[in-house]
């Protein structure tokens, strides 16, 4: 048995009890001897669990704001928690290429070396929230791009529902409230013939983390909400909504259903890349997610990819 699934066991079991259960009751239950039930309870305790011991047995007080697999007991097993890495991206990246299976999800408890769009940094300090799903969507690369605008659809939909705030998307997966950007998606897709083999996409989610000054258009959710946020629940909830969209969506629907989040279309927006600048209003998205500018001499622009400042 794995020793992730022993101490999601026993949390499970103090949790439903909520009063004081004996060392013999969970090691009888869980098949285990009262010495490593002992064990689990000190590792449970020293990652934060508040763990009440007399000799009577073990009550759970109260349990951290954590990421362990065990916290997403449906999902464990394709749960791979660190609380520090250089970037979901790479673990997420290693693990696609050694065939780890649809809806493996990486998550970080802060990243040295996060990745922002257009190789820029993506600070993630401690109390934010980092992780990188892997999709096997056995669908050309092309078509897979549009999974990028369901993550941002789903998970607008989901803090507007959570904490009633007005979450909207900016072109192309920025989400912001308030006018302030609260999340950014990363995602990287490898494909071997005409089938995208997997495709990353990584969230970065300003939960209880305080953006630094070198992003002051930035908030974070607790700031807006004047609350600490459970990122568990968020994560918990966001899985599970975004798994359900992508089984039961017609890929077609995502963008126009996007659509209606966006604050993009209809205005005057600067798009920057790696090689031009380019101004004009946006007038739609594309099946595939480009973006339509009209420049000022009337022309239309199809942009693939870029930053893009409402102006
Ligand atoms: C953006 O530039 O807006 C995209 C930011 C994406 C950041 C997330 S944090 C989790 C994952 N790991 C990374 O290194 N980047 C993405």
């Amino acid at each position: 048995m794995r020793l992730t699934k022993i101490k999601g066991q026993i949390l499970k079991i103090l949790k439903k009890e909520k009063g004081i259960v004996s060392g013999e009751a969970l090691s009888s239950e869980i098949g285990i001897s009262r010495v490593s039930i002992w064990k689990h309870i000190r590792k449970l305790q020293e990652l934060g669990y508040n763990i009440a011991v007399n000799t009577k047995g073990y009550q759970l007080i109260d349990s951290p704001d954590a990421l362990f697999p065990w916290e997403f007991p449906e999902r464990e097993s394709k749960i791979h928690f660190f609380p520090e890495v250089t970037s979901t991206m790479d673990i997420a990246q290693k693990l696609a290429r050694n065939g780890c299976p649809h809806f493996t999800v990486v998550i970080a408890g802060r990243q040295k070396n996060g990745r922002g769009r257009l190789k820029r940094p993506w600070q993630s300090s401690e109390g934010g929230l980092y992780f990188t799903i892997v999709l096997r969507p056995q669908i050309p690369p092309l078509l897979s791009l549009r999974l990028n605008f369901a993550a941002s659809l789903v998970l607008a939909q989901l803090l507007r529902r959570m904490y009633c705030v007005n979450a909207m998307v900016k072109w192309p997966n920025d989400i912001l409230i308030n006018k302030r950007k609260i999340s950014g998606i990363l995602s990287e897709i490898v494909a071997e013939s005409d089938i995208a083999s997997f495709i990353n996409i990584g969230f970065g989610i300003n939960v209880n983390n305080d953006p630094t000054e070198e992003e002051p258009s930035a908030t974070s959710l607790r700031s807006i909400t004047g609350k600490k946020i459970s990122r568990k629940q968020l994560l918990a909830e966001f899985l599970d909504e975004f798994e359900n969209y992508i089984n039961h969506t017609d890929i077609d629907k995502i963008i126009p259903e996007w659509k209606n989040y966006t604050t993009t279309l209809n205005r005057h927006v600067k798009i920057v890349t790696n090689q031009d600048t380019s101004e004009g209003t946006a007038v739609d998205v594309d099946e595939n997610g480009e973006l339509i500018l009209q420049l000022a001499d009337g022309s239309i622009k199809k942009i693939v990819y870029g930053d893009c400042f409402h102006i």
